[in-house]
């Protein structure tokens, strides 16, 4: 547990991370644990993921990055795969008009061509009404893993390399992080991870080179305002080093 002095510290609003990204993880035990169906579970951390956008745009979070579906949860049993493309919808739909007004602009990272069709135009319409929002940007991690999306880059520069649109010796670090789904948004400081697992599932793999991490028990759908708030503040007593001393 937390030291009562640590507890007791503010929040520092200048030492914020600009980007912090979520595993949010936990759902389907809440609900085992419940004897519920765990669509019930998924249905519950929906007003989580509420709670977490509100609280990060109220706080002033620049780039929001949420895991909320993996490739690899495509093989989940059709019927799970099913309710949460409903959910997901239904968030979509739900939340466009808060998005709009609390100035936030909405994005998903992964294979959006793969999500069901109603879903994509979804999507579709909640991008167009939030573009020019400026106030915090929320990525949503559909369909996303992050092997996929290297392979996803390397392949389109080694299009242009064969184009010759790009020589070989001007690969570097940065032409790969552009070909990524998140060009232009800086590395997530801080990836949390919910309900204990110590694992990075497929997720941001690049990206997170020198993020803190933040692993938590606590399932996804009991996750509070009150420990997001602490995580941020242990995360603004770490030393980052960088590789340095
Ligand atoms: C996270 O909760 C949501 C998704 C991966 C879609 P889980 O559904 O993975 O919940 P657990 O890990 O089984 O408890
Ligand atoms: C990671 O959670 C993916 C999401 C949160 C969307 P999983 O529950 O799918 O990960 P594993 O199976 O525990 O590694
Ligand atoms: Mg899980």
């Amino acid at each position: 547990m937390k030291s009562d002095a640590m507890q007791a510290t503010e929040l520092d609003m200048t030492a914020l991370p600009a980007h912090v990204a979520v595993i949010m993880d936990g759902n389907g035990r809440w609900a085992q644990k419940k004897l519920l169906n765990r669509v019930k579970g998924h249905e519950k951390g929906a007003d989580t993921v509420r709670m977490v956008v509100r609280t990060c745009r109220e706080i002033g979070i620049s780039f929001l990055t949420l895991y909320a579906f993996s490739t690899e949860n495509w093989q989940r049993p059709r019927a799970e795969v099913s309710a949460l493309m409903g959910l997901l919808k239904k968030f979509l739909i739900s939340e466009r008009q808060e998005m709009v007004a609390n100035n936030i602009c909405f994005g998903v990272i992964g294979q959006r061509e793969r999500l069901p069709v109603e879903v994509q135009a979804e999507i579709q319409r909640t991008r167009d009404a939030t573009r020019t929002n400026t106030g915090m940007h929320l990525n949503l991690a559909l369909s996303y893993g992050s092997r996929s999306e290297i392979v996803r880059a390397v392949q389109n520069i080694a299009q242009q390399v064969q184009n010759g649109e790009l020589s070989v010796d001007a690969i570097d670090e940065d032409v790969l992080a552009r070909h990524l789904y998140t060009a232009g948004v800086p590395d997530p400081e801080l990836l949390i991870r919910t309900s204990g697992e110590m694992r990075i599932s497929n997720f941001l793999l690049w990206q997170i080179a020198y993020s803190e991490i933040a692993v938590t028990d606590t399932l996804w759908p009991d996750f509070t305002k009150a420990e997001l708030i602490q995580i941020l503040k242990d995360y603004q007593h770490r030393d980052r080093r960088f590789g340095r001393i």
